[in-house]
């Protein structure tokens, strides 16, 4: 089968194109996914650096979505034809054998392009939004990178709460893309005048600053939020985008009394319970027309290399699928 290898930490040039790689056999619990479609996530860079450790070599890719060719022994609840979506590792790839406890059928009037712009990402903004901080009508939220694959469906989900919404976001282009979707404030934050982005959420709060931040770029912002969160305000550091956020010293957090989280998506949807509760919130808001998707871009398995670099370059608006 085709599918994208790495045996080595590095740039998106360790990324291998093969077409002669076996055809994984499903072991139990296990299903055998032919994809049809799979996502790009920001994650998939971190395991292919080496910032987030895994045994090499290694598929990535998080997501995929496609028909069940195959049931591994004693594996209940699927059956070969299905179409499925699952979240596990190995989506660079046709076919993907994957943990039945972590598929789930989706449902008619779904399309799986709508389903890989929206699984990984959406159920993270969705737990993130009602778990990490429980997001209320009125509160003031700053979020980063809000054109991206998780903030551009973040920023509606935030809309819908009735919270106020103020999205950074890289350029003129994706700035008009937060704004359609009803973020009260945008800030370009590469422009000369939101370099001072701190500023401009003090001078939006009324010199209060937000009630939450949901920051996923990391080292370039951390110290921004800080200043930008309220006093007894929350800052939800998520992701790694320009780098991790170092350690912080403790004592910071005491003058305005902030709390921080640092969740994953993941520690959310442990239980089946917890990982339906989410897949049905979310194929409910696909299949309702509340939850738009955006696909930056459908790329060829063979191009994963230029993905990646998309991606680390901040060209992509929405979220990068992937042809297998
Ligand atoms: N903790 C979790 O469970 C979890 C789950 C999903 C995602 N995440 C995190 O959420 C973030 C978004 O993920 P995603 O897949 O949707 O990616 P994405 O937002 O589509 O892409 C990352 C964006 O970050 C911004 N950025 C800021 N500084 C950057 C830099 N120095 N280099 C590259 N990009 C930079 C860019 O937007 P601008 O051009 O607008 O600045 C870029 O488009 C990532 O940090 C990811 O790790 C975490």
């Amino acid at each position: 089968m085709k599918a994208v290898i790495i045996e080595q930490t590095g740039g998106p040039e360790v990324l291998q194109f093969k077409t002669d790689h076996p055809v994984p056999t499903p072991k139990e619990g296990q299903l055998l996914v032919h994809n049809n479609i799979s996502g790009v996530n920001y994650i998939d860079t971190y395991f292919r650096t080496g910032l987030y450790a895994a045994p090499k070599p290694e598929i990535l890719g998080r997501e995929g979505a496609g028909i069940v060719a195959a049931v591994g022994p004693n594996t209940t609840g699927f059956q070969v034809g299905d179409r499925v979506a699952w979240l596990a590792t190995g989506g660079y790839a046709e076919y993907t054998a994957v943990p039945a406890d972590k598929t789930v059928k989706i449902p008619d009037g779904v399309s799986d392009e709508d389903v890989m712009a929206s699984f990984l990402s959406g159920m993270t903004v969705l737990s993130f939004a009602k778990e990490t901080y429980s997001v209320q009508k009125g509160d003031w939220v700053l979020l980063h990178a809000a054109a991206g694959g998780a903030g551009f469906l973040m920023t509606q989900i935030l809309k819908s709460i009735g919270a106020k919404v103020i999205g950074t976001a890289g350029g003129a282009e994706k700035c008009a893309l937060v704004k359609s979707l009803g973020a009260d404030v945008v800030i370009d934050y590469r422009s000369e005048e939101g370099k001072d982005w701190v500023k401009l959420v003090k001078e939006a709060t009324g010199g209060k600053g937000v009630d939450v931040v949901y920051d996923s770029v990391g080292k370039d912002t951390w110290e921004g939020s800080l200043e930008a969160v309220k006093r007894k305000g929350t800052i939800v550091w998520f992701g790694n985008a320009s780098g991790p956020v170092p350690p912080i010293p403790l004592p910071k957090l005491s003058p305005k009394c902030v709390k921080i989280a640092r969740p994953t998506l993941f520690g959310y949807i442990e239980t089946r319970e917890e990982f339906e509760y989410y897949t049905n919130e979310l194929f409910s808001l696909l299949k309702s027309g509340q939850l738009k998707t955006k696909i930056h871009k459908i790329y060829p398995l063979e191009d994963i290399a230029q993905v990646h670099k998309d991606l680390e370059g901040r060209k992509t608006m929405g979220k990068p699928l992937l042809k297998p």
